[in-house]
């Protein structure tokens, strides 16, 4: 990715990493990423908005030369995970004398994981302003948007937030601004589902923050830039609102088919009744436990329920399926209702134990449908049931405001 100009003189100049398959060791990047930084050139100083995984620093050099940054005074720090801060030695290599600025978390944090010396920082805190001489930013600690740390920043002049990894998404493109393609809002998506999910408390409060400044650009630390910004904060609006769609989310683990046959059979009995049932297998390939489940993730957004089906191995859920479940409880999605479906052989505890793996969803539990061996006629029918109850709740659900 080259340097991409948003405006005179602000610079994307950070990099794409477009064969980079899974973040965090955990969610798939189907789109791969780019890790933005920006170069902000104001009359009298310059400024460097984060820097670039450390895999690719070289291109983030490459780039400040090419946009001629011939001299850095400050290198803003606005969060230090290391997809953002891991090339900072690189650049206060290059330009010893820039001036590192970053909060008291972003400095305790940086010396925590990347060694730079908390000493080596000026300090700022909310509202603090910075002066580039015709062009100032300001400070905007979001902490907990994921980590302690997140930090946005306010160009006024320009009426663009850089916003860090808020309203980011794992999209590598050439191009610097959004498009509104079903691909890239999905990257979006995705991205929301494992980042934010979890403390929707706290990213309610930031998306507010940043609609009252009322950008005429958001200029994220991944994916392209919004230069339509009500485009990505309408979405969010959306997914941290407590609305559900009437969706049934089912990630499902099958050993001889008999689980299977549960599904397929929940899963049309929904349809028939106006449900969506997104099944995943979560388990059937290699690598379809990684890539299933975090899909599962961003399935869960918006979803009234999800229901886990697993077969019992030495009497608790297959492991698969308590992955899926230990995953969709640590992401607290707002589904309305938890279900558990299975087949076992000849005794299980999977009631019990899937209730201790998943402590942490706050959903009504329904009462677990578990069969022994292959279903039979008699309990497919008792599981229509199952599915018309479901199903009426899901869509009363999906209709309150
Ligand atoms: Fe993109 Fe939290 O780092």
């Amino acid at each position: 990715m080259p340097a991409l100009t948003l405006r005179d003189g602000v610079v994307e100049v950070g990099s794409a990493h477009d064969d980079r398959h899974l973040f965090d060791a955990l969610m798939p990047t189907t789109f791969g990423t780019t890790y933005n930084a920006y170069l902000v050139v104001g009359k009298t100083a310059t400024a460097l908005i984060d820097t670039v995984d450390p895999e690719k620093t070289e291109i983030l050099l490459g780039n400040l030369k090419e946009a001629g940054a011939e001299r850095i005074d400050y290198l803003i720090c606005l969060h230090t995970e290391q997809d953002h801060s891991g090339s900072v030695r690189a650049v206060l290599e290059r330009w010893p004398d820039a001036v590192l600025v970053g909060t008291k978390k972003v400095a305790e944090f940086m010396e925590t994981h990347n060694h730079v010396p908390q000493e080596r920082f000026r300090l700022v805190a909310d509202g603090d302003v910075l002066d580039l001489g015709g062009r100032t930013l300001r400070f905007i600690p979001v902490p907990f948007a994921h980590w302690p740390d997140n930090t946005m920043a306010w160009l006024a002049e320009d009426r663009i937030l850089f916003s860090n990894d808020l309203f980011g998404s794992h999209y590598s493109t050439g191009k610097i601004f959004a498009t509104v393609g079903r691909d890239q809002l999905q990257a979006a998506r995705d991205y929301y589902s494992e980042i934010f999910m979890p403390f929707v408390t706290h990213v309610r409060k930031y998306l507010a923050k940043a609609r009252a400044l009322d950008p005429e650009m958001i200029a994220p630390s991944h994916g392209p830039v919004w230069f339509r910004p009500e485009t990505i904060l309408g979405l969010y609006e959306e997914w941290l609102s407590d609305d559900v769609k009437p969706v049934v989310v089912i990630p499902f683990v099958t050993m001889h088919g008999s689980t299977e046959v549960l599904v397929e059979r929940l899963a049309s009995r929904l349809a028939e009744h106006g449900v969506s049932a997104v099944c995943r297998d979560i388990a059937s390939k290699p690598a379809n436990l990684m890539l299933e489940t975090g899909h599962m993730v961003s399935d869960l957004v918006d979803a009234a329920a999800l229901v886990i089906a697993s077969p019992s191995v030495l009497g608790d859920a297959h492991p698969a399926a308590v992955f899926a479940a230990f995953l969709a409880a640590a992401m607290k999605p707002k589904v309305k209702y938890f279900g558990l479906i299975g087949s076992f052989g000849w005794g299980t505890r999977i009631a019990e134990t899937m209730a201790s793996h998943t402590v942490g969803l706050k959903a009504e539990r329904l009462e677990p449908f578990l069969v022994k061996g292959l279903p039979t006629e008699e309990e497919l029918v008792r599981l229509d049931a199952y599915a018309a109850d479901l199903a009426a709740k899901v869509l009363a659900a999906s209709k309150k405001r």
